[in-house]
């Protein structure tokens, strides 16, 4: 009975490995390599991005324009760039997946703008649109490229 456990386990075991194996099989997005440290990194960078995301829709919805343009300049946009090491990591990118970091970045600094502008005219749907070209890029760069 114990025998047959383990070997019920291991079965389950092998199925789920073969399974791993067969989604990225099956994954066409491109695999990057990073170094594993910056693999977290740029893990925990995304995880930020998501939570600023979050951040900058709670901001628009109370009517906070400015902090809306704060979190999205400092988190994502242009200025955040020093802080993410993102010199050091592009290095390891493909051109195209640099590319599309290079136009999140702007898009976020372009949304802080226009949400600045939101505070004065109070055209909220202008600042979501601009906002949807940020998630564009997030979306963009997942679609084509995996880092595991
Ligand atoms: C230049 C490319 C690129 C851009 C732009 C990008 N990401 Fe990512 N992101 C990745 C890659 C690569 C992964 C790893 C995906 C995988 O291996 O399945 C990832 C993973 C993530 C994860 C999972 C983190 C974890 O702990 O596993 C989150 C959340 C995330 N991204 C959020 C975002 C958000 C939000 C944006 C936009 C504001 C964004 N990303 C923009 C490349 C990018």
């Amino acid at each position: 009975m114990r025998r047959t456990l383990k070997t019920i386990a291991l079965l389950a075991t092998i199925a789920g490995l073969v399974g791993c194996a067969t989604a990225a099989a099956d994954d066409p997005r491109q695999l990057v390599a990073l170094p594993a440290p910056m693999t977290q990194h740029m893990l925990s960078n995304m995880r930020d991005h998501l939570l600023a995301l979050t951040e900058i829709q709670r901001a628009l919805g109370a009517g906070a324009y400015q902090r809306a343009a704060d979190v999205a300049e400092q988190r994502i946009g242009l200025s955040s760039l020093e802080a993410h090491g993102a010199a050091h990591m592009a290095a390891f990118m493909p051109q195209p997946m640099q590319d599309i970091g290079t136009q999140m970045h702007r898009a976020a600094s372009r949304f802080a703008l226009v949400a600045q502008e939101t505070g004065a005219d109070g055209n909220v749907a202008r600042a979501v649109t601009a906002l949807s070209s940020v998630t564009e890029q997030c979306v963009a760069c997942h679609t084509a490229y995996r880092a595991h």
